[in-house]
């Protein structure tokens, strides 16, 4: 979690002198910043939710965006207002129970002073973009939605797995190097430890990967100590060819447009040529790189 925006009184010092035309103004301003968003939220929903997918999650995006919703309850374990949705139809990989998925409504996003306001399930839609344009398989399906709050995303729920039985630990670790070289490019300025579920398949996903992808350098991480060591050679593999290839890079621009600014995606794309070129997991300040709750 980023820290949460100054209070009002706390700003200029002394609360009187601050001028209500001030405070009038910002809240124009973020007015402002709510239509605009709201209206790229209207725009991306007109595309197709398999779009921007992996091949092999089609289905169940398009399922995410509008299956009939037969159950909704709160995740009180969750700093922003958070669901799980039950609909219709049963889960791909577990036929006897319904689809689930976390929904977080934009309307429930808590204000943070660095993140423009409620844009956090668009970042959150654009992390699953870029992990599926990379084929890594480290974000569960993720789109947008108009839920029963309004707009949100909508993931995948991860099951946990129903023993005590691990994975080896190559293969865990492997994934989260393969996770981590996703943080790099989405700019992840909260990757802390309750953020990466072990699945049922054995694989490590990460979740709430919402405050990302602001256009400076951000990121914080659990992975910290990665930070100098080479990409593995598959990893990088990854990164190399999306960086070096017109057609997938274009696609990937277009559908990072429709949820971020401009600016943003500029930056994402200078990540990806960089982290192309030097293959290094960036160094990162050792108390600034770290998410500000340590777990
Ligand atoms: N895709 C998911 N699958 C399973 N559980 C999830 C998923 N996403 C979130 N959760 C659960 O919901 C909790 C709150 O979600 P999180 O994304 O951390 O919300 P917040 O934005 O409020 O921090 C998580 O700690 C986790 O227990
Ligand atoms: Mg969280």
């Amino acid at each position: 979690m980023s820290r949460q925006r100054p209070g009002r009184g706390e700003r200029g010092g002394d609360r009187d002198a601050v001028p209500i035309a001030a405070y009038a103004e910002e809240m124009r301003a973020e007015a402002v910043a709510i239509r605009r968003v709201s209206r790229r939220f209207r725009d991306a929903l007109a595309n197709d939710a398999a779009a921007a997918g992996a091949p092999q999650d089609a289905e169940v995006l398009r399922r995410l965006r509008s299956e009939q919703i037969t159950g909704i309850g709160r995740v009180v374990y969750s700093s922003n207002a958070v669901f799980l949705l039950e609909m219709e139809g049963p889960d791909p990989a577990h036929p006897d129970e319904p689809l689930r998925a976390i929904y977080k409504p934009a309307r429930g996003e808590r204000p943070l002073w660095d993140f423009p306001t409620q844009t956090l399930h668009m970042r959150e839609a654009a992390a699953y973009v870029v992990s599926a344009a990379l084929d890594d398989g480290v974000v569960p399906p993720t789109t947008l939605r108009d839920g029963p709050h309004g707009p949100g995303s909508v993931q995948l729920f991860v099951h946990s797995p129903a023993d005590d039985t691990h994975p080896p630990a190559a293969a865990l670790e492997e994934h989260l190097r393969s996770l981590a070289a996703l943080d790099v490019l989405i700019n992840n300025a909260d990757r802390k430890r309750a953020h990466l579920l072990l699945g049922d398949d054995g694989r490590i996903r990460g979740i709430d990967n919402a405050l990302s992808f602001l256009a400076y350098p951000r990121q914080r991480t659990v992975l910290i100590e990665l930070g100098g060591q080479p990409l593995p050679k598959p990893v990088a593999r990854r990164g190399r060819e999306l960086a070096a290839d017109d057609d997938r890079r274009a696609h990937l621009r277009s559908e990072l447009g429709s949820l971020l600014e401009r600016g943003e995606v500029a930056a994402f794309e200078e990540r990806l040529d960089q982290l192309a070129a030097t293959s290094v997991y960036p160094t990162l300040d050792p108390w600034d790189g770290r998410p500000f709750e340590w777990w």
